[in-house]
């Protein structure tokens, strides 16, 4: 525990290092690569370069820092950012390596205004805020390989079928090399890919949803193509996916993980809604809930560019003979000329709040979506001028979060 000048430090500070956050880790994740060149295999570089990610973990110590007296307050973001540490392998001796190069682009960009009482404090309050992390890690390293079919690092996975959903996403089937049994997960969660990619000097990570039922002897994952648009190159591990993956191919993947799940508890009616590719975590809670609660009812909402891009229309829409309590509604953005003929869809056009009203009988249900970062904000708006109480709408973006806050 720290002593409350240490705390009072801290609280004060805390509005300076915000204040200059991006040339702090800017200047951090450039002094630990340029030491660490190793960790360069686990971070995603794409997002290094968009910027995206340096915030994510500075922000998350500063937002910490504030709660400093009372971590408990924070242990649901520790618990869902671990998850995705546990996902990619991260161990606890990397957190000192970590808290040196932050610490030292704090004093380097501060300058004088860091005294060496301001960077004790500030050395202190990352060794608390780590601690938490690492064993929260902990227990889930343990979970993870105390699991029937379980274990904690990398596990070798051949590529025992690939079938393409739609022009831009495709599924693979993955079973374990050994032959043995794989753990069960809950609907909604993801693995870790390792990417090992002719050229590339470091093996990329990437996760990636679940796409069917727990259960099965194999994981499906279901990959957006994410080609070149405008200045933003094409998705590296994607594209090799896609191209260069075939069947009877080795991949490494790590152990189910994630909290963005399906309270399957709870049987009040649930309304899934995905749009593109942010479909593949709803399809596992479709099965989920048609397989182990057949009573509960649920409406899944899909939004698509148009039938061409749309995945997996067979799946759901079997799912949906099969049962009186599961009803399926389309959204489609441009449908082309055969769907217009066809009308295989029932709206075009966005989701938006008048459609989710003339679909469903009233706003008492579960909500849970997930997709593009436009499509999740008018979502969350729609639900919200719908007045949804906030514990009733479960969302997941892909890619780093912001802030704590
Ligand atoms: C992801 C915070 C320590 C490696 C993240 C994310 C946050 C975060 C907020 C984004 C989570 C998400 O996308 O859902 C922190 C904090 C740390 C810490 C507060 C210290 C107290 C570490 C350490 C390592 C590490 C020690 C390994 C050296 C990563 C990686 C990602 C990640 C590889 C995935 C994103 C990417 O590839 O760029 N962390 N982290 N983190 N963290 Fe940490």
């Amino acid at each position: 525990t720290l002593d409350s000048r240490t705390i009072e430090i801290i609280k004060s500070t805390v509005p300076v290092l915000a204040e200059h956050g991006t040339a702090i880790t800017t200047h951090f994740y450039k002094t630990l690569f340029n030491n660490h060149p190793e960790l360069l295999h686990i971070f995603n570089h794409v997002n290094q370069k968009q910027g995206k990610q340096p915030q994510a973990l500075a922000n998350t110590v500063y937002a910490a820092a504030q709660y400093i007296d009372n971590l408990e307050a924070i242990l649901p973001v520790v618990k869902q950012i671990a998850h995705k540490h546990r996902s990619l392998g991260i161990q606890a001796e990397h957190y000192p390596i970590v808290g040196k190069y932050l610490l030292i682009a704090i004093k380097d960009v501060l300058g004088e205004a860091a005294t060496d009482e301001i960077i004790e404090a500030w050395g202190d309050a990352y060794g608390v805020i780590a601690d938490v992390f690492i064993s929260v890690e902990k227990e889930m390293y343990q979970v993870a390989a105390s699991k029937t079919g379980g274990w904690d690092d990398f596990r070798e996975f051949v590529v025992a079928k690939k079938e393409v959903e739609s022009d831009v996403i495709t599924s693979f089937y993955l079973s374990p090399k050994d032959g043995a049994q794989i753990s069960e997960f809950q609907p909604g969660q993801y693995i870790t890919v390792k990417a090992v990619i002719n050229g590339e000097t470091y093996t990329h990570l990437r996760q990636y949803s679940l796409s069917d039922a727990s259960g099965q002897p194999y994981y499906r994952i279901s990959v957006k193509r994410e080609d070149q648009k405008g200045n933003v190159p094409a998705g590296i591990v994607s594209t090799f996916l896609h191209n260069e993956v075939s069947v009877g191919d080795v991949i490494e993947v790590t152990a189910p993980a994630g909290d963005f799940v399906l309270d399957s508890e709870n049987s009040r009616p649930v309304v899934l809604i995905s749009g593109g590719v942010g479909q593949t975590p709803m399809l596992t809670m479709l099965k989920a809930v048609a397989n182990h609660q057949p009573n509960r009812k649920v409406t899944y909402i899909h939004a698509a560019i148009n039938s061409k891009y749309h995945a997996f229309n067979e799946e759901v829409t079997n799912l949906a003979n099969q049962s009186e309590n599961i009803s399926y509604f389309l959204a489609y953005e441009s449908p082309t000329e055969q769907d217009k003929e066809t009308k295989n869809y029932q709206k075009e056009g966005y989701v938006d709040l008048a459609w989710l009203q003339s679909i469903l009988e009233n706003n008492d249900a579960e909500f849970y979506f997930c997709g593009p970062v436009p499509f999740m904000k008018a979502i969350n708006k729609a639900l919200q001028d719908w007045n949804v109480p906030q514990e009733r709408t479960h969302y997941e973006f892909f890619g780093p979060k912001g802030s704590l806050e």
